[in-house]
């Protein structure tokens, strides 16, 4: 079971639950804020992220009190492994588009949007916004890259288990070399968008602190490039 003491908020519609979660920063109150939709869903790079009814949209307030800014890598390991955990749990395989996006048959099936807070060289809070695409339609728009539980199984599920498993699974902490494991990127070859301008690449690996490592002995964090699977 998830049992943090946290407060837990179900709102019906939001704008983002990511800017809604932060009153509780001036609080200091550890909180997790779910919606049924949300009307302006941020995406990472200042995208919108389409959330319809259907779907699992929250986000999660967590304090650190020792773990090291270089070290802050380690949060997403632990939310994309527990989405790959959770998924594998209700019989649906996924990897990790680094950094990530979680993928079901090469489409994207969770998004993952992390604001840390730091004080000095430590982490002090982050704010961590996962929307999976459960039983939600997936919009014609993004219909040729994204998919849903929904989808890849031809059956609905029960948000309240998908939701109470994922808290728990992104609690457990998850290591690098999970995160390896579940790598749709790892020795793949990949399109590199960066500056502008696009390049063919083979992905060696990730690096302990979550940065990709190129083929051609580039080390790149993820706010430098951009990133599609196959040429
Ligand atoms: C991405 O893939 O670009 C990240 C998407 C993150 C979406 C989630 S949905 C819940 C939370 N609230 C938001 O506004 N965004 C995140």
């Amino acid at each position: 079971m998830f049992n943090e003491e946290c407060v837990i908020e179900r709102l019906k519609t939001v704008d983002s639950t990511n800017k809604y979660i932060e009153k509780y920063l001036k609080k200091r109150t550890p909180a997790v804020v779910r919606a049924d939709k949300q009307t302006a869903g941020r995406g990472t790079k200042g995208r919108s992220f389409i959330s319809d009814e259907g779907g699992l949209y929250f986000s999660r307030l967590t304090y650190y009190t020792a773990l090291p800014a270089r070290e802050a890598f380690k949060i997403m390991i632990d939310y994309a492994v527990g989405v790959v955990k959770t998924l594998k749990a209700f019989g649906v395989e996924s990897s990790i588009k680094w950094p990530n996006d979680v993928l079901v048959n090469g489409k994207k099936i969770c998004g993952i949007l992390i604001k840390n807070g730091f004080c000095g060289d430590f982490v002090d809070y982050s704010i961590v916004g996962i929307g999976l695409n459960v039983n939600n339609q997936i919009a014609k728009e993004i219909k040729d890259i994204a998919t849903s539980m929904k989808k890849a199984c031809g059956k609905e599920f029960d948000l309240e288990q998908v939701f109470f498993s994922l808290l728990q699974n992104v609690s457990v902490g998850s290591n690098i070399a999970e995160y390896r494991t579940y790598s749709a990127v790892i020795g793949k070859k990949i399109k590199v968008f960066r500056d502008g301008g696009a390049f063919d690449e083979t992905a060696l690996s990730v690096t302990d602190d979550g940065r990709l490592v190129l083929a051609n002995g580039e080390v790149l964090s993820a706010a430098e490039l951009d990133l599609k699977i196959g040429f």
